[in-house]
């Protein structure tokens, strides 16, 4: 009964609006949703589908988001994996576009995490100077982060995401069944997205994870889709506020600056992501009880959260190369440390007054609890 209910969300920009179906046993369906989006239908002419993913999800998921279809698709397997989101994997896959006679009016299916959605939507930006895409997210960090907001991109030598555009999806279609084979692991790091957006702006997503936790970890369905739903809202609720990120947006970055500092002393590799930002937002709740920004309870909280969908990893670096690396994050401008912080629970802002001191002290601290608990 419950995994009948379908959540949507609209996300608008300035330019144009489109819509997140969040639900379970989606998959079936997407075919011929996508089909009624696309003016005249995906079997008229030579409009065509071609789905975007990797061998593993395909394996798991393919037949069934195929078959949704009603008339044929083109599935372009892409490696998995961080290292394949690079110019050269879009390069071919443009080559590949070409060739099967992919055209304007194609529309291309991004089907997998953030990995295969970034790059497939940075695909379509650039086949034919923009053609049209949807976004159907199986990881939870896709879910309810990356597939949203319209941004797109590759990694570069220099850095993560140095090379992008915006294009924005037709629509998203988030399948919360998808998530059943996910590894463990990235369902815990994908939470502390769902954390991070209850913290800046949803006190009662945050109250939801609290009461929630145990089936919310067993993959129910129906908690799932409550997560989901409420952490695309805020995410489409900043982002409609601000597209291009001079401001409010800043502040899903909460937990980042330090989060992207630790992903980078540690080569991408000991980490996922969503455990790198855990540890960031316990900072940035630190700095804010110092400051008196957030109560003792709100913090205990917060704290007590952020563990409880853990174990969080223990990893090596020095506080001094941390604070270091985090002038390189690319949301700094000018000198400034820019950081996030929350205020209280369902608020955050951003600060531009906190000092290398306070920060250096803060990375002290923060690699004493990694080394004292740290899994
Ligand atoms: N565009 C944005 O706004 C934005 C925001 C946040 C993160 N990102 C990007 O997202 C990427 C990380 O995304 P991610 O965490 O989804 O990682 P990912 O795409 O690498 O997926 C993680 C792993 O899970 C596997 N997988 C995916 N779905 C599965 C499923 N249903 N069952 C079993 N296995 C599955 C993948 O093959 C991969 O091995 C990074 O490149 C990051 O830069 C983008
Ligand atoms: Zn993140």
């Amino acid at each position: 009964v419950v995994s009948s209910s379908l959540e949507t969300i609209t996300v608008r920009t300035p330019s144009l609006s489109y819509q997140v179906h969040i639900g379970s046993d989606l998959l079936e369906s997407i075919g011929s949703r996508v089909d009624a989006l696309v003016q005249g239908g995906l079997s008229s002419g030579k409009q065509r589908a071609f789905v975007v993913s990797s061998p593993e999800i395909l394996a798991f998921w393919g037949q069934k988001l195929v078959h949704s279809f009603p008339s044929a698709t083109v599935t372009l397997a892409v490696p998995s994996g961080e290292q394949g989101k690079r110019m050269s994997t879009v390069e071919k896959l443009l080559e590949e576009l070409a060739e099967l006679g992919a055209d304007r009016d194609s529309v291309l299916v991004a089907f997998g995490g953030g990995v295969v959605g970034d790059m497939t939507g940075f695909l379509a930006a650039c086949y034919m100077r923009g053609i049209r895409y949807v976004q159907v997210p199986t990881t939870l960090l896709a879910q309810v982060d990356s597939s949203v907001g319209g941004k797109t991109g590759v990694n570069l030598a220099a850095g993560k995401n140095l090379a992008g555009a915006f294009h924005h999806p037709l629509a998203v279609y988030a399948d919360v069944s998808t998530l059943k084979t996910l590894p463990p692991a990235e369902l815990r790091a994908g939470l502390q997205e769902a954390v991070k957006a209850g913290i800046i702006r949803d006190p009662e997503l945050f109250a939801l994870l609290e009461r929630e936790r145990d089936r919310v970890l067993s993959c129910d369905q129906a908690a799932l889709i409550d997560v989901v739903a409420r952490s695309v809202r805020v995410k489409a609720d900043v982002v409609n506020a601000d597209e291009r990120e001079s401001g409010v947006r800043m502040i899903l970055n909460l937990g980042h600056t330090l989060g992207h500092a630790i992903e980078a002393a540690t080569e991408y590799k000991q980490l996922l992501h969503g455990e790198a930002i855990a540890w960031g937002m316990l900072a940035a709740v630190a700095i804010a009880k110092r400051r008196n920004m957030v109560t003792v309870a709100e913090h205990d909280r917060i704290e007590q959260i952020i563990k409880s969908f853990g174990p969080l990893k223990r990893f090596h670096a020095d506080p001094a190369q941390l604070v270091s690396l985090t002038a390189k994050d690319k949301k700094n401008r000018s000198g400034n440390r820019s950081f996030i912080l929350p205020r209280g629970i369902g608020d955050a802002v951003v600060v531009k007054d906190v000092t290398v001191d306070e920060l250096t002290f803060t990375a002290q601290r923060m690699m004493a609890m990694v080394a004292r608990e740290g899994a």
